[in-house]
């Protein structure tokens, strides 16, 4: 167990984005976890709204994941898998694989999001450079997309706080429109109906701009989590699908919150009926219990790559702990928690009622729009006047201290709950959630 720290020595841990001025003058503090709840060291339950970082979808501490780990650990602590292997890894990768779509059967193992996104990248310079094609260098992302911080996916994100004070360090990047219409998205249920011509642009504006042949691939998140939960118009997906088809370019789906089963398909490919030429995948996959992320590749692209003397490696990437044992054994007992607890059969029947309560939501004056998809909500409030960001911190702030984690892009409040939520868990966060925004409403600073 990790010690209490003395909460007068908080200043050493530089926290991640985190105010940390701020966050250190009134801590928000955790120090166990067991289901769909946090406790406080004053003993408080928090109820997890956001999955940890849309982690934990099986719930905290889940017993076959912790066993798997202890096992592991007590038999197999490390290994590397540069020149060596060990079996997890193999068998995660199978199994994987085993759930991608057809044809995408190679997976590149990595520790987090961030590294997913940069290691496709590398992926698709390979792949170009191994057909001759080496001078497509050019990314194409999206506006208000997230793909990690890492330079290639910062690059290629859309969101321009994450850009600003990196700008000169940036791979070649260009970016499409966000599919984000408040004038008729506001308070859509599910995917908006209008807005599929928005792929266009991919045609119309950068492929003209740039010539396809200059294109390495284009990557985007299927429905946008980071930026407060932007779901694609139907269709859309489909059409840069046959955009990237007519012009020769991968299209990379960044599956980092949507894979493993929280739109109630495996992937958000398989429920939105797209398959790309690669996924990115991370959080999920191992419950959050340990990092682990990767990278699911077409075949195609795999064995393009597969070339050169026998003695040397055919793509000159990797991390020391791609594939660690630990990681490999959480992966593996996640997956099994998946189809033995029937998690994905969950979240679609769960969705609905998760639907309904979070539209509840939608009466409260200071919310602006509330958008949906399977179990991913954003609740967008209106913005205080010059300081974007301070409304939705606040009711952030205010949602902790009344029990439930919610997390604060900007001025929407996400909600992304485990999986093995009850209906009534459901009810309970969207109260507390509404409790929240109610309460601040009534703060001189953000009354209406
Ligand atoms: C869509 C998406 N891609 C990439 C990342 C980066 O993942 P990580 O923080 O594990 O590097 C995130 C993190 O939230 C994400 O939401």
């Amino acid at each position: 167990m990790n010690p209490s720290p003395n909460p007068k020595k908080l200043d050493a841990f530089w926290m991640p984005y985190t105010p940390n001025r701020q966050f250190k003058a009134e801590p928000r503090m955790v120090v166990s976890a067991q289901g769909i709840a946090y406790r406080t060291p004053d003993g408080r339950s928090i109820l997890d709204g956001t999955s940890g970082l849309w982690c934990v979808g099986a719930g905290h501490r889940h017993p076959r994941i912790s066993e798997a780990m202890k096992a592991q650990i007590d038999q197999l602590d490390f290994a590397s898998n540069f020149q060596v292997g060990h079996p997890g890894a193999f068998t995660l990768s199978q199994r994987i694989a085993e759930h991608a779509p057809p044809g995408m059967d190679r997976v590149f193992l990595v520790n987090s999001g961030s590294e997913a996104c940069d290691t496709a990248m590398k992926i698709a310079m390979a792949y170009w450079q191994a057909l001759g094609q080496g001078q497509r260098s050019l990314f194409v992302g999206r506006e208000r997309d997230f793909h990690g911080v890492g330079f290639g996916g910062m690059s290629v994100g859309g969101m321009l706080n994450n850009r600003r004070v990196f700008g000169n360090a940036m791979l070649r990047s260009d970016h499409l429109q966000s599919t984000w219409n408040p004038s008729t998205q506001a308070f859509v249920r599910g995917q908006p109906a209008l807005g599929a011509e928005m792929a266009d642009e991919l045609e119309h504006r950068i492929v003209a701009l740039h010539g396809d042949n200059n294109i390495a691939a284009v990557i985007v998140e299927p429905l946008a989590g980071s930026t407060g939960v932007l779901v694609p118009p139907v269709g859309y997906l489909q059409k840069l699908r046959d955009i990237c088809d007519r012009h020769g370019l991968l299209l990379v789906f960044d599956e980092v919150i949507t894979g493993f089963g929280r739109f109630g398909g495996m992937f958000a490919a398989d429920v939105f009926g797209v398959v790309p030429d690669m996924i990115l995948f991370a959080k999920t996959v191992s419950n959050g219990a340990v990092p682990l992320g990767g990278v699911i590749v077409h075949r195609r692209i795999h064995d393009a790559i597969m070339q050169g003397p026998l003695h040397l490696s055919e793509l000159m990437h990797g991390y020391t702990y791609s594939g660690h044992p630990l990681a490999s054994a959480a992966g593996l007992a996640m997956l099994d928690v998946i189809e033995q607890e029937s998690l994905v059969q969950r979240v679609k029947e769960l969705s609905r009622c998760f639907e309904n309560a979070v539209h509840r939501l939608s009466s409260l004056p200071s919310v602006v729009s509330v958008r949906n998809y399977g179990l991913a909500a954003g609740i967008e409030l209106s913005a205080v006047k010059d300081q974007p960001g301070r409304h939705g911190a606040r009711v952030q702030q205010v949602a902790f201290d009344l029990g439930l984690l919610t997390r604060a892009p900007g001025d929407s409040l996400v909600l992304a709950p485990p999986f093995v939520c009850a209906p009534s868990d459901i009810e309970n966060m969207v109260q507390r959630l509404a409790d929240a925004i109610a309460l601040v409403a009534k703060e001189s600073e953000f009354c209406q």
